[in-house]
């Protein structure tokens, strides 16, 4: 983290999991269990069944509530999507946009740019994610794919909305499978991602976006990542279901680290 140039978010992404009922318990948990006083931005993106009962339960909060995706498109014929106006209205902050089990599905690197770009102009933080998958890694072309997905991902992204942009770095061998990467690991590809954002905006830009690792990030490991200087936060999974465990998160993010 380096706090005096940029955020320290720490955001959760429910994926599949909690029904609107399971979500107004769990706010109310949190509520009583959230950290005092200053704190990171604190975000949580749920279902979208789920964003209403959300949005009530932490209105009188800073925690921000946000979709786990969203269409480009403003309106029209798209069966069963949900765009980016409708996520504003319904009182959402941010929006995951390119998550790895999404491209799983079929979701290109074109999609997450127009996905970005819809995010930006509707004025939601879009929480681009980018990752590599084992046999990347172990073929030695993290680093390349890596820019290219940065690279793809921001394009015809402007000078002055840029730093609105939050990237999260998704190992995908990391995700869901207890296996995080290391400290070394996340900051490296962290560090490279900033080093894309310098080339293709500035170094004053690149100073002050957020980084975030996901992959198994939980509260016993928060916070060795979150002392790396180029790692700005954290895209948690399982570890935010738990309100106890979300709550360590936070804490550890707002623990001095040097
Ligand atoms: P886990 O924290 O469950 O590994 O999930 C990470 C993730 O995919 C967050 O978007």
């Amino acid at each position: 983290m380096n706090r005096k140039y940029r955020k320290t978010v720490i955001a959760g992404n429910w994926k599949m999991n909690k029904t609107p009922s399971e979500t107004k318990e769990f706010m109310n948990q949190l509520k009583t269990i959230m950290p005092k006083g200053r704190w990171c931005d604190v975000a949580l993106c749920v279902p979208a069944v789920c964003i209403p009962a959300a949005v009530r339960a932490m209105r009188d909060t800073r925690v921000g509530i946000g979709a786990e995706n969203c269409n480009a498109n403003a309106s029209g014929a798209y069966t069963g999507e949900i765009s980016t106006g409708m996520l504003v209205d319904a009182g959402c902050k941010y929006v995951i946009i390119g998550h790895s089990e999404r491209r799983a599905m079929g979701e290109t690197d074109a999609d997450v740019n127009a996905k970005v770009l819809a995010a930006l102009e509707a004025g939601l933080t879009p929480i681009m994610c980018c990752g590599e998958s084992l046999e990347q890694r172990e073929a030695g072309i993290t680093d390349e794919w890596i820019a290219m997905q940065i690279k793809l991902g921001l394009a015809g992204v402007s000078e002055d909305k840029i730093r609105k942009v939050v990237i999260a770095y998704e190992p995908i061998w990391a995700i869901g499978t207890g296996r995080t990467a290391t400290p070394e690991q996340a900051e490296e590809v962290c560090e490279n991602i900033r080093a894309v954002v310098r080339k293709l905006y500035s170094s004053k830009n690149a100073r002050a976006i957020s980084i975030l690792y996901g992959g198994s990030m939980n509260e016993k490991n928060a916070f060795e990542l979150l002392a790396q200087p180029d790692i700005d936060g954290g895209l948690i999974g399982g570890a935010s279901l738990v309100p106890e465990k979300f709550v360590q998160i936070i804490e550890a993010a707002n623990q001095p680290t040097v």
